[in-house]
């Protein structure tokens, strides 16, 4: 049957909070459904409105538009006292969530002993990642390994008392091995998550059969990624990436829908670049900028507050991410935080040791922390742009570093962000 909704994905084209919670938010006002497709509590997703500041972790930054459904898809990883918590803070801030929030049965759940293997891990590893420390990795690795425990086993007390026993008996065992954890604390918590699953059942369901019944009705859905592309498991900086597939062919697999129902892709990218974790930044600032654009973005991060390492607007990352993502547009973000600065840059390609200049993002990861980026300066607009509202109401410099992302990435630009607010926001074409 034919499909005859739009359905549109938001993607992350750097290393995640390249500002997508604003971006999703604004492009929510004109779609009926917003769906996550994957992640989890360690996802960390800011939206204002007027002088209130919302940070969502697991719930789509859809839910602040009254209305909407908002759904999380199979490819998410459920942290239930976090989801709950999230939930119920919405409610008592005056957002009415009755009817509008749907589960998939098949989404996996994040349980307390993820968080203490995720913590644990990264404390004994000789290779730290970096990670939000929410247990995402291991809850991933339970669903690869066919152990986890999905929504819909908690319909059935006793399949759902023999997963959580078998999973507990490995999970005390490793951490005793290391010396993590007490079983009074994790018995505690576990008995509070499972005291939830009856609540969570509530409000399961299949979303790709309600995504497809959207479309076919003619109705707009939004898919809703999170982090972006060079933390996604199979194409980013790995090992330093988390442990779900970021990118927007995900979007399908993660929410239970066919690849052929969905029409555009928007690539959120900032306007420079940053990085929190470990890893490499190839377009890193030197100290003195890092730490000016830090504080002139307010670069710390949304889950864990850790401060982000900020570089220029790199290229090679975008053109890579617009390939990956199949974008068909793009939405730069944070322009504004440029305003003061006198001459920008943009990495185009990366200089490897013997000299030679490669314009694709290489496979070998470790390879990065030996190059030297090949840039082109800009003349900066030393002009505010936070209250444009159209493209001409920005100053020509910033029009043409605009141009230049575009040219460079291979997509237009659709949207540009001035600023925090749903206003500061300027459509492009
Ligand atoms: P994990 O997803 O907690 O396992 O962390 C793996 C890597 O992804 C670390 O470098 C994290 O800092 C990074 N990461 C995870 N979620 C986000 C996010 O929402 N924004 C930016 N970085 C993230």
């Amino acid at each position: 049957m034919a499909v005859q909704g739009t359905c549109t994905v938001v993607v992350g084209c750097q290393w995640g909070d390249e500002g997508k919670g604003k971006i999703v938010d604004v492009l929510a006002e004109g779609v009926d459904v917003v769906a996550r497709y994957q992640g989890g509590a360690n996802a960390g997703h800011t939206v204002h409105v007027g002088d209130n500041e919302f940070i969502l972790h697991q719930i789509p930054s859809g839910i602040l538009h009254a209305g909407k459904r908002c759904l999380l898809g199979n490819g998410v990883v459920l942290d239930i006292r976090q989801f709950f918590d999230e939930y119920d803070a919405l409610e008592s801030r005056g957002i009415a969530l009755e009817g509008r929030v749907g589960v998939s049965s098949r989404a996996h759940i994040l349980f307390p002993y993820h968080r203490l293997m995720d913590r644990a891990a990264e404390d004994t590893a000789s290779l730290k990642i970096g990670t939000t420390g929410r247990g995402i990795g291991p809850a991933y690795e339970d669903k690869a390994g066919r152990r986890g425990v999905r929504v819909a086993d908690l319909a059935n007390r006793e399949r759902l008392e023999e997963l959580v026993g078998f999973a507990l008996d490995r999970i005390r065992g490793r951490l005793d091995q290391i010396g993590h954890g007490s079983g009074q604390e994790l018995d505690d918590l576990m008995g509070e998550a499972l005291s939830l699953g009856d609540r969570l059942l509530g409000l399961s369901l299949d979303t790709g059969a309600e995504l497809m019944a959207t479309l076919r009705a003619g109705k707009r859905v939004l898919l809703e990624g999170a982090q972006g592309t060079a933390l996604d498991l199979d194409h980013g900086t790995y090992p330093f990436v988390t442990s779900s597939n970021t990118t927007a062919a995900a979007a399908a697999t993660g929410t239970g829908i066919g690849p052929t129902a969905i029409d555009s892709v928007v690539g959120v990218v900032k306007a420079y670049t940053t990085r929190v974790g470990e890893g490499p930044l190839p377009s890193a600032f030197d100290p003195a900028m890092d730490a000016h654009v830090r504080e002139l973005g307010g670069e710390f991060g949304a889950t864990t507050g850790r401060p982000r390492r900020c570089g220029w607007f790199d290229a090679v990352l975008s053109r890579y991410a617009a390939q990956v993502n199949g974008l068909t547009g793009l939405a730069v973000t944070k322009l504004d935080v440029l305003d003061t600065i006198p001459e920008l840059e943009i990495v185009t390609g990366y200089r490897l040791p013997d000299g030679s200049v490669v314009e694709s993002f290489p496979a070998d990861t470790w390879s990065l922390g030996g190059i030297e980026p090949v840039v082109e300066r800009h003349p900066g607009w030393n002009a505010p742009t936070s209250e444009a509202r159209a493209l001409s109401d920005l100053p020509s410099n910033a029009r043409a570093y605009l141009h230049r992302i575009e040219e460079l990435t291979g997509a237009p630009v659709q949207w540009v962000s001035v600023g925090t607010q749903r206003s500061q926001i300027i459509p492009v074409g």
